[in-house]
């Protein structure tokens, strides 16, 4: 034993690699499971007890000459390659980044655009109450104006429900706030409808709304009119046609001049040279009173836009349900500053 060992000891010294693959065959020889050093060790369990303090002595002195020479060799042959990686001052590859979502976006871009002319943000519930959803916009039980946003109830007795529209956040703004007012209130809004490339269950909405001494419809169309030329360039026209919504009165529709065809008419405008963007109206004073503000001495108007209306019409997106697809070809298209 002692012989075989000084045997191995004598080759493992005078062993100087030539590549890499023979440093590791060195490895294996010696170190593997059915190497030389195991094989010892097995052969070392019979050996005499006499014998058996200079055989182990012995033993891990190859132990430790292998390993050594391991050591000795280890960055020998590493590639260039694998040098380069190491290089901590090489310049970093950046990972691929990911991108907002188009609807991120437009929201960001609207809320932006209201900010700057002096609107806050304000937030609500998704899951809402018939009070702030319904009748304190005017639409009582049984209302037929009801039926126009058809609703998920979660319970009933009392009605609990997933808002239909932002316009519930406008009741618990004035509710909790005295004029001056001037808020937007972006969010989520759902409606019992069937899935198309035009509706879908689930959809963005931004309610806007401004109470105070005087405000009149002129305001109103002059802040639409702001927004449009913000949102879709500086030559974008507005129209605005008479509609009707139960918390608003007047109330108005509002359409944007089509920026594909210039309004000479194309099949995104159906050849009417516009496209409908937001309802609007003067807020109704029985909604004022219903949240406590003096419609005799305050007058205001509101605005409500979908998102994913605003992002179609803006990227020219024909199919609305590719905004719920996370398809990634689909998604890194879209860029933004904010
Ligand atoms: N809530 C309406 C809807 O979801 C949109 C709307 C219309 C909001 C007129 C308003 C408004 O604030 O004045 O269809």
């Amino acid at each position: 034993m002692l012989k075989k060992i000084s045997n191995l000891l004598s080759e493992v010294n005078n062993f100087k690699p030539n590549s890499k693959e023979n440093l590791d065959n060195f490895r294996i020889k010696y170190l593997s499971k059915s190497g030389e050093l195991n094989k010892l060790f097995v052969l070392f369990k019979d050996i005499p007890g006499n014998e058996k303090k200079l055989c182990g002595k012995e033993l891990n002195n190859l132990k430790n000459t292998i390993n050594l020479k391991l050591e000795e060799f280890k960055n020998s042959f590493i590639s260039k390659q694998q040098v380069a990686t190491n290089d901590l001052s090489k310049p970093i590859i950046l990972n691929n980044l990911g991108s907002r979502h188009p609807l991120s976006i437009v929201k960001n871009e609207i809320v932006d655009i209201f900010n700057r002319v002096g609107f806050n943000i304000s937030e609500g519930p998704e899951i809402e109450d018939d009070w702030h959803n319904f009748s304190a916009l005017n639409l009582p039980e049984e209302h037929p104006a009801r039926d126009m946003q058809d609703t998920f109830f979660i319970q009933s007795d009392p009605d609990v429900l997933l808002r239909t529209h932002t316009s519930s956040v406008q009741v618990r703004y004035m509710e909790k706030n005295t004029p001056p007012i001037r808020t937007i209130s972006p969010g989520r809004v759902y409606r019992n409808e069937a899935i198309s490339s035009r509706a879908h269950c689930i959809f963005h909405q931004v309610e806007g709304l401004y109470i105070d001494k005087d405000v009149s419809f002129a305001d109103l169309k002059q802040m639409l009119l702001y927004f449009a030329k913000e949102m879709f360039g500086e030559k974008t026209k507005i129209r605005l046609r008479p509609s009707y919504f139960p918390f608003t009165e007047p109330s108005a529709e509002v359409d944007v001049s089509c920026n594909i065809c210039s309004s000479k008419g194309c099949g995104v405008c159906k050849y009417t040279g516009y496209l409908e963007i937001l309802g609007c109206g003067m807020v109704d004073p029985n909604v004022l009173e219903n949240c406590g503000i003096d419609s005799k001495k305050y007058t205001g108007y509101a605005f409500g836009m979908g998102i994913e209306r605003i992002a179609m019409l803006k990227y020219q997106v024909n199919d609305l349900r590719l905004f719920y697809e996370n398809d990634v070809r689909f998604l890194k298209q879209f860029s933004s500053a904010i």
